[in-house]
Parts: structure tokens; sequence; C-alpha cells
């Protein structure tokens, strides 16, 4: 089993982020198994692929380095790296340029979202994002890609990019490429906004109260739950009884993914009762969670040096991994090296 999974360093990193994607690569690498291994990593060749500060930036990959850690991401178990350090990431994305197609990448709803309106004035970057993240894990010859909701196009595209490659340049017995399987949570796949619950929970929401980072302290957390939107309806005894109340349904359904329960359950416990009981209740609960996570960030964020020596440690070995693939894409294509 090959597990692979990146995050964006822009901003702070929530608690979709967490729920979504982060605690289940913390699983997944707790349970590894012999011969088996977790490559994490800062995807900053995808920051840039809209407007930034490089100032900012150089510092949100550290500080989301020194969050994957706080989260339990150990750079001794697991390879833990930034794009940038490890040229191959954007020598494969090349490579399989000549097999992506304009119309598979016109389809994806990220760029659109992104583009909004002035298509004509995206960057090149965002447009070819998705072969880059193609790219990233079909390197490492990925078993299970560990992403929330939103990522699930993309690694549909992953996939089409690597059958394709596979068919056009390599014998049946010998593909350059396994084809990758996304792992999405069945619950807290798509956290949404706390001020909008038809919004997915964002790094680039310009609204703080929208999210909780994993960095706020317990005061910012039980305000931030206090004024989430909500509604003045009691909670009902069932699922079923959440249809059409968006921003009801998400609080029961972090409150579920924080404490492993069904939504279901979390229901049976406050039918009946109202956001005014439940939202306190929450908001302990996230606070409970989040504060040891917050307090390792708060000083691991400080140790410049053990961070700049993980990342170049996790790039050296990502290096060495994907090695013998780059080398196997050069040679299907037909490309002289020496
Ligand atoms: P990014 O940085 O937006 O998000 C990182 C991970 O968090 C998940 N996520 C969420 N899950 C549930 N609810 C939410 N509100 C929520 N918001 C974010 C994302 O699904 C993701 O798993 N393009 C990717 C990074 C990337 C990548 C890759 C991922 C680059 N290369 C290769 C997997 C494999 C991104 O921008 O994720």
């Amino acid at each position: 089993m090959r597990v692979v999974s990146g995050i964006q360093p822009t901003g702070n990193l929530h608690l979709g982020n967490y729920l979504g994607a982060i605690r289940n690569w913390v699983r997944m690498q707790d349970e590894m198994e012999d011969g088996s291994q977790c490559l994490f990593f800062l995807a900053d060749l995808h920051a840039i692929s809209m407007p930034h500060d490089p100032a900012e930036l150089k510092a949100a990959t550290l500080e989301m380095t020194a969050a994957l850690v706080a989260c339990g991401i150990d750079p001794a178990k697991s390879v833990l790296f930034n794009h940038a350090q490890v040229p191959a990431h954007a020598e494969l994305q090349w490579l399989l340029g000549g097999t992506a197609r304009m119309g598979w990448l016109n389809r994806m709803t990220q760029f659109k979202d992104k583009s909004g309106k002035n298509r004509e004035g995206a960057s090149i970057a965002l447009f070819s994002y998705p072969v880059l993240q193609a790219a990233d894990v079909l390197l490492y010859q990925a078993t299970h890609v560990p992403v929330g909701d939103d990522q699930k196009q993309h690694l549909e595209l992953a996939r089409d990019i690597a059958q394709k490659f596979n068919n056009d340049f390599c014998t049946e017995d010998a593909p350059v490429f396994t084809l990758p399987e996304p792992y999405i949570p069945p619950q807290a796949a798509r956290i949404m906004s706390l001020r909008d619950g038809s919004a997915k929970m964002s790094k680039s929401d310009p609204s703080e109260m929208s999210r909780i980072n994993l960095s706020d302290d317990a005061d910012t957390i039980m305000k931030k739950v206090k004024k989430a939107k909500s509604d003045a309806d009691v909670l009902p005894s069932e699922a079923g009884g959440l249809e059409g109340r968006a921003e009801a349904l998400n609080l029961v359904t972090i409150y579920a993914a924080v404490t492993g329960e069904s939504v279901d359950a979390v229901l049976g416990q406050y039918g009946g009762e109202g956001f005014g009981k439940f939202k306190p209740a929450l908001g302990e609960i996230l606070v409970e969670t989040l504060s040891p996570i917050s307090a390792r960030f708060r000083e691991l964020k400080e140790d410049r040096e053990s961070l700049d020596a993980i990342l170049a440690r996790g790039a050296a070995k990502a290096r060495e991994l994907g090695s013998d693939t780059l080398a196997r894409t050069y040679a299907a294509l037909g490309l002289v090296r020496g």
C-alpha cells in the first residue's frame, strides 16, 4: 500500500482539512503495515497558481509543516516534504502534458470556481494544476489517496491520465502507472462554512468566522461556534429531520465526526434540544480535541531549523522514491537521456 496526499500551504489548517483529510492521513500512517509507505506533502507549486505574496508563501509552508506534525504526522514514519524540493513533480507534470486532454481540464469544477468570470485572465498554472496533481500521486505509484470530497474529480482525472498513458505508451504487462484509488471518508468529507451551509469551509473565505483554524485558542473556538449560523428550531431525533437545514446538519456532522459517533447517535442525545444547548457542547468537544494540537503547533512553529530539516530529509527520500517512475516515463515516451 502506498498512501500519497497533499495540502496547499495557503492560510491556516482548518477543521475541514483536519476532519476531511489530515486525520485520515494520521490514521493510515499509524496503521501502516511493513512494506507500506505514506508520503504527505505541501503543494507549494500549486499555491503559485493564484496571485500570492512570496514572503507569505514561505512562512505558510513552514507553518503548515508544523501544523501537520502537530496533528500527528510523524516525519520518522511518513515522508513529509514540499513540492519545490522535489523537481520530479514538475518534470512529470510536463511529461503527462502530452497525454492530458484540454477537454478533460475544461471540465474541472475547481478551475471554473477559482477562475470565476475572468477565465481569460486565469493563470496557465491554475488551468494545468490538475495535471500536476496527477503527477503528485502517479510519481510514487500511489494506491490510496486520502482526500476530502472536493478532490474527487481531480483524482478521477489522475486515473484517466494514467490509463491513457499506459494504453498509449506501455505494453499490457508493463504499465508505467498504478491507478490510484481516492479514499474519501464516509463522514466529514465536506465540512461547510460556519456562516453559509451551502459553501465549503475554506482557507480562502475572507471571513475568519466561517472556519475554525487548528491554531485558534479556546475562546476563539467558543466564540466562532456560538456565532455560527444555525436556526431557531430544536434538533430532530433522527438525521432525516435535518433535511433542508444545511447549517444545522453541518454542526451536527462536525460533532459526530469529532466524537466518532454517527449523526443519529448525536441526535439521540440532543434531539428536542435547541442550539442554545447544543452549541456550547459542540464548542467544548472542539476545544478538547483541538487544544493539544494548537499547543503543539505553537511550540513547533518557532523551531525553524527543525522544520527546515524535516522538509529536507523528506524531500531526499521522496526524490529517491520517485526516481524509477520518472525514468520509466521518459523512456516510455522515447526521450533520450544519455
Ligand atoms: P487543499 O489544500 O484545498 O485541502 C487539503 C485537504 O483538505 C480537504 N478539505 C476538506 N475536507 C472536508 N471539508 C472541507 N471543507 C475541506 N476543505 C479541504 C481537501 O479535500 C484535501 O484533501 N489540490 C489539493 C492539494 C493536492 C493534492 C495533491 C491532494 C495537491 N496535490 C495530490 C491529493 C493528492 C488541495 O488544494 O487541497
